[in-house]
């Protein structure tokens, strides 16, 4: 752990020039870079990550078996870059939970470092949650329970070994776990092939088109990948299509659009679906965050091709500004629909506790910067918040940047953001979340109630980057 401290030591004292004044605000620039590789976009298809095949059914209970480990992939036409994944398929195959039926994973370490996957969003015990200090040492493996006694709900999966997870994440540690349950089943909303996880990520590729890891990179990260290839085109029928969007980056933020300004039903969050369908035109997605939409890309004629833009920054239009192109090709018959209530959420008890979180970083240029949960680093021997169990709690979360955004991700709960900026948040936000974009001088407001397991947990800031620099904190329900 010490020389892995310093290795990223040494990688903030290069990437850490970067980190002032303006250049942290999100905004687009026209300009062009330079150092871009010429890479066109719309060149390859965007394929669908495979779903996960159980290897046994027995008692109820599915067993997965999984390893994590090094290969390569071609990401870039021609090339073979090496990557770190699930399974050896990048992004990581999807598996498909349903609630009430336990699901079972071998976890195979095939790296020569420790990993710990987490389950993000999932109700899960704390031994199986991943913790960053509980992990499986190279060459050994462990099994994780997920019982999946919660609601629907499009989860993922990632590595979150201390200081190691922002790299791996980074290198393709990443897969959907998507669990449904009858409520959702039930609902018309496209499925089968029209049901589709989109993994959003960025890359930065050196000469040799090998992925460059330096920490907080956030202004060289420029090659958006969809499900694993840079602004890949996806053929669909004109018919609706139902798309998982996880934001599985490190760092940064995305605010999606349609290149005509098209509507997008937003059906559901983080943690399932919203009670009534949200028309919208545009996205918001920080890292880690999940949209669950329905395009219907009936109303376009055959041959449409519709950009999905991306309108925040930071980097050059030209790459950060889109991210993959529907070509509407052929036609097919629809019987889904989005009916106008999709549920009822959980009714919100009131609050008998209120806590105070900051979040913050330091960006004033030096070489090493912290960052910090209420002024301190991560220590895995603290808890820096106890719970009664069973009480409903409400964290004003604040960011005290000028420049740097962050955004805050409670393991084990699905909470509810009651107020953004001192004022009601609006219909994306409004379902049920695990991770809410916090940007620089902005207040959020989110209840929880911690009625599920008891022990050890973690908070934090999701721009993984900040999470391996410390900004991470413990609770404790008991
Ligand atoms: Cu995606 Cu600690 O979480
Ligand atoms: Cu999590
Ligand atoms: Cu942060």
């Amino acid at each position: 752990m010490l020389t892995r401290r310093r290795l990223l030591g040494a990688a903030l004292a290069t990437g850490g020039t970067a980190l002032t004044g303006a250049a942290l605000t999100p905004v687009l620039t026209a300009t062009s870079a330079s150092a871009a590789p010429a890479l066109q976009p719309f060149q390859a298809a965007m394929p669908v990550p495979a779903t996960l095949q159980p290897v046994s059914t027995f008692n109820g209970t599915d067993t997965y078996e999984m390893y994590v480990g090094r290969t390569s992939a071609q990401i870039l036409p021609g090339v073979s870059t090496e990557v770190i994944t699930f399974n050896g398929s990048f992004p990581g195959p999807t598996v498909r939970a349903r609630r009430g039926r336990p699901v079972v994973i071998r976890q195979k370490n095939r790296l020569d470092m420790p990993v710990a996957i987490h389950l993000h969003g999932g109700h899960v015990t704390p031994e199986n949650d991943g913790d960053p200090m509980d992990t499986i040492a190279p060459g050994s493996a462990r099994f994780y329970r997920y019982e999946n006694d919660q609601a629907h709900a499009p989860l993922w999966f990632h590595d979150h070994a201390h200081h190691m997870e922002s790299e791996h994440v980074y290198r393709g540690l990443s897969a959907f776990y998507l669990l449904g349950d009858d409520e959702e089943r039930a609902l018309p909303l496209p499925s089968g092939q029209y049901d589709v996880p989109i993994a959003l990520r960025d890359a930065r590729f050196d000469d040799a088109g090998q992925l460059l890891y330096v920490m907080d990179d956030f202004q060289n990260r420029n090659t958006i990948l969809a499900n694993g290839k840079p602004w890949p085109y996806f053929q669909v029928a004109a018919r609706k299509y139902r798309f998982r969007i996880l934001n599985s980056t490190n760092i940064r933020f995305f605010t999606l659009r349609l290149s005509d300004g098209g509507e997008i039903i937003q059906v559901g969050s983080d943690g399932g679906l919203l009670e009534t369908p949200h028309r919208t035109g545009t996205l918001s997605l920080s890292p880690g965050e999940r949209v669950d939409v329905v395009i219907d890309f009936s109303r376009y004629p055959l041959g449409t091709q519709l950009v999905l833009e991306n309108t925040e920054g930071p980097g050059p239009a030209e790459q950060v500004g889109k991210v993959l192109r529907f070509d509407v090709t052929r036609t097919a018959s629809d019987p889904s629909s989005v009916p106008a209530r999709l549920r009822t959420l959980p009714p919100l008890p009131p609050a008998t506790v209120h806590r105070q979180i900051s979040m913050r970083m330091d960006e004033d240029g030096r070489a090493n910067p912290g960052a910090y949960m209420n002024d301190q680093v991560y220590d895995a021997a603290r808890i820096d918040q106890t719970i009664a169990w069973g009480s409903t709690e409400i964290w004003t979360v604040t960011n005290t940047n000028r420049f740097v955004p962050h955004n805050f991700h409670m393991h084990l709960v699905q909470f509810r953001v009651l107020e953004r900026g001192g004022g009601p948040v609006g219909p994306a936000e409004a379902g049920l979340k695990d991770t809410v974009r916090v940007m620089p001088g902005e207040t959020v407001k989110v209840q929880a109630t911690f009625d599920s397991h008891r022990g050890k947990y973690l908070y934090h800031c999701h721009l993984f980057d900040h999470a391996a620099m410390g900004m991470m904190a413990q609770m404790e329900i008991k």
